[in-house]
């Protein structure tokens, strides 16, 4: 079994290669009657793109071509299939790499896997992150359908290297994190991070960091009793991101050297309602969504790629040598690895709220289409003021 698709009433297949012709996603269980453009996709898939500034200076545009699912603006029911160009793509950067596997990168276990006379070398091929953009294509949609039930996901560079955030952010500066070119959080963060960023640029290394992902108003009840636990599939999502190489939630392995005493997440009463005092928890009990905020992080680890020479075997003559990685690379994963950590939570609550039928499995009636159009416009206006396209 290959698994190249994720979800169970949610479901994606991603496909492409970094440097064939396209990548892209088909979806099915998609409800009909979805109001849904390219705009909205080329929206999510803006704030992963390469070529700004800080990260991987690979130029792509990253258009998305919708070509099934989809009728007079609004899904059929059937499967969604989404498509995007590869278009900068200089695979004679990778020519040393293919007999000389990069340390930290999956070259040479796909080689042990598949054979070299097999092994698509050109930008990393299926292990490359291009992958991804399948992933945040997806994300809009299944942002979509979550706003029918008032489910909102943000997420942010929580650190980068040693450089962390001092204080907690609020949701709305979190949200608005994707405007920042290194999805800091607040402006001071985003100059040490962008220094930092400088620092490995000049060096030839790289550094990793932590995805911190928000998500609001999560209706409590999602998440299965057993081995589909919300906290389990979220668990897979993530670390099923290249690079990625932890998965917390809640305090995460801070609790491990804690005292129960402290750990618990107390039963209070707020407003009269059932909740927990401190959601050390991070959402999540049992498995199952508790109703309070729904907090996860992913730690990335520094960039493989990079100039500094380091060791390795040249598969030609079975000889010891080192390699030195040139071509276009992100400093820190990290950066652009933010949206898509955002995008796979996005994609498992919409999969867990399907399930638990609060999104209707089969059709959208006209007011929910008018509904989900109306949130999706006011998400997609916030936190713009004094930002441009390009700064996306
Ligand atoms: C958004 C994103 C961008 C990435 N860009 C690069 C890159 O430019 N160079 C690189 O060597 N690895 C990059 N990676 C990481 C590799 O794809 C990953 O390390 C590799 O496939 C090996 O998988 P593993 O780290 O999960 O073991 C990126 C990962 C993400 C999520």
């Amino acid at each position: 079994m290959t698994a190249n698709s994720f979800g169970e009433s949610f479901r994606l297949t991603t496909f492409g290669e970094s440097h064939g012709p396209m990548v892209g996603v088909v979806i099915d269980g998609v409800p009909a009657g979805l109001p849904l453009s390219e705009d909205d996709i080329k929206f999510e898939l803006s704030f992963r793109r390469p070529g700004r500034p800080f990260v991987s200076g690979r130029r792509e545009e990253d258009i998305p071509m919708i070509v099934s699912g989809l009728f007079e603006g609004k899904t059929t029911g059937a499967p969604i299939t989404i498509l995007v160009k590869n278009s900068d793509v200089i695979s004679s950067l990778y020519s040393e790499i293919r007999h000389k596997p990069r340390p930290g990168h999956a070259d040479l276990t796909y080689i042990i896997k598949y054979g070299f006379e097999n092994w698509d070398y050109r930008g990393g091929g299926r292990a490359s992150a291009r992958e991804t953009v399948g992933r945040v294509a997806a994300s809009a949609i299944a942002k979509k359908l979550l706003m029918l039930v008032g489910v909102m996901v943000a997420a942010h560079l929580k650190s980068l290297g040693t450089v962390e955030a001092d204080r907690d952010y609020s949701f709305e500066e979190i949200l608005c994190s994707k405007y920042s070119p290194v999805r800091a959080a607040s402006t001071s963060l985003e100059s040490s991070y962008e220094e930092l960023i400088r620092k490995a640029m000049s060096d030839g290394d790289s550094y990793g960091g932590i995805a911190e992902v928000v998500s609001k108003n999560v209706p409590p009840g999602l998440g299965e009793p057993v081995f589909d636990k919300l906290k389990a599939d979220l668990g897979k999502a993530v670390m099923s991101i290249p690079a990625v190489v932890g998965f917390e939630y809640g305090l995460g392995f801070k609790l491990a050297k804690m005292r129960g005493s402290e750990a618990n997440d107390e039963i209070i009463l707020k407003d009269g309602k059932l909740g927990w005092r401190k959601n050390i928890a991070g959402g999540m009990l049992g498995g199952i969504s508790n109703g309070e905020d729904l907090v996860i992080r992913a730690a990335f680890k520094p960039t493989s790629s990079i100039r500094i020479p380091q060791r390795t075997v040249d598969l030609n003559t079975m000889e010891e040598t080192t390699v030195s990685v040139i071509g276009r690379h992100d400093p820190a994963v990290a950066v652009r690895g933010v949206s898509v950590v955002e995008s796979m939570v996005a994609i498992v609550l919409a999969d867990h709220a399907l399930r638990a039928s609060l999104i209707p499995r089969v059709k959208l009636t006209s007011d929910q289409g008018r509904e989900v159009e109306e949130k999706w416009k006011t998400y997609t206006e916030q936190c713009r003021k004094g930002h441009s396209e390009e700064s996306q």
